[in-house]
């Protein structure tokens, strides 16, 4: 039995802990949240126990990994503990919240030998997966473009953390972070991107719509279109390769069509439910940290979705290219 232990007991906590009790062979042992009350209720919810704070929770006995599922300020700090207890992280997105932060932190776990992975939960939807696998066989050609464009309505209270470009990281960070992440994974290295921003809800420090480009090191480019002011839902991932393209419809239908002339049309149903992803992700977590296989996700992994957004919000707020790597940068406002 793998004993799982939260930091954090909000929104993804709800998730993870439903996903994990479909696990077989892992358990959530102890959970902690700043606000108790919350790590009171959903220890009742899953039969476990709740703890005071980060010192009592690495020091839960029996634990085998952290899961860190609170807003990414505090991530830092979270996952040191961790790491100096010894014991395995799982650490939702972002990692952190800048570049040095996400190097000392992966320093750490490697020299302490620390498993570290990072919760980029996008990569295990199955017709990600699918398409990914059939770009690498070379059933498409080789890689010309990628786009994701992901619209949605989410109405950030003034007060919340998430609406606050210091402890979230905003749009870019805290959504866009996946549809970049899916470029990445397709194409490998990117060298170039540019990018406009746009704040339709003066109420909020952060911005809510975002556009970007991106030049791939190996050539080909990329688009990322990402709203959180648009009331009609819609996503749309596609891949084009020099013999065959594809498209993943509002990550349920997959179309397009194959070098080999195969025409691509599978449907997961209207009834596919998102949460899917998530007992996907904690399967595969679990399952490596049992058979002592390298995670997924590593922490490199979430280093490189955090630089290709980071440099994303920079070429935004400047209104300038910008080439990667980015060096020496802690947050986007310093490096304008
Ligand atoms: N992978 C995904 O698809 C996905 C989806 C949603 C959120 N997330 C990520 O999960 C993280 C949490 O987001 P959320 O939506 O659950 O937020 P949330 O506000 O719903 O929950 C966060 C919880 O953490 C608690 N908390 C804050 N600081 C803490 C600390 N120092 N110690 C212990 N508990 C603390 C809060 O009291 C709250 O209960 C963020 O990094 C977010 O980007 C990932």
């Amino acid at each position: 039995m793998i004993n799982v232990g939260f930091i954090g007991a909000g929104g993804i906590a709800q998730t993870h802990a439903a996903a994990l009790a479909q696990v077989e062979g892992a358990r959530l042992a102890a959970v902690t949240d700043t606000v108790y009350e919350r790590a009171e209720s959903l220890a009742h919810q899953f039969e476990t126990r709740a703890v005071a704070g980060l010192a009592d929770l690495i020091r839960f006995p029996g634990l085998d990994i952290v899961y860190i599922l609170t807003p990414p300020h505090g991530h830092l700090e979270q996952m040191l503990a961790a790491i100096a207890a010894g014991l395995p992280i799982f650490c939702e997105k972002p990692l952190t919240l800048t570049l040095p932060d996400a190097d000392q932190v992966i320093v750490a776990a490697r020299e302490a030998g620390v498993p570290l992975m990072t919760g980029l939960s996008h990569r295990f939807h199955p017709l990600a997966v699918q398409a990914r696998e059939m770009l690498q066989a070379g059933e498409l050609g080789d890689f010309v473009a990628a786009w994701s464009h992901r619209l949605t309505t989410l109405a950030v209270a003034p007060d919340s953390w998430l609406g606050q470009r210091s402890i979230s990281g905003g749009l870019t960070l805290q959504f866009a972070m996946h549809d970049l992440d899916w470029e990445l994974w397709l194409g490998g290295e990117v060298a170039q991107v540019s990018a406009q921003e746009v704040r339709t809800n003066p109420a909020i420090d952060i911005e809510d719509n975002l556009w970007a480009l991106l030049q791939f090191r190996q050539g080909g480019s990329g688009s990322v279109g990402v709203s959180w002011s648009a009331p009609q839902p819609h996503t749309e991932r596609g891949l084009i390769g020099s013999r065959g393209n594809l498209r993943i419809i509002n990550q349920r239908r997959l179309v397009g069509q194959l070098a080999n002339g195969r025409v691509l049309e599978q449907d997961l149903g209207d009834d596919y439910d998102w949460f899917d992803v998530f007992v996907r992700e904690n399967r595969d977590v679990i399952n490596r940290l049992r058979q002592g296989q390298a995670f997924s996700v590593s922490g490199e992994d979430g280093r490189q979705a955090l630089e290709l957004s980071l440099a994303v919000q920079r070429a935004a707020m400047t209104q300038r290219m910008v080439f990667l790597p980015i060096l020496s940068m802690t947050t986007p406002e310093e490096m304008v």
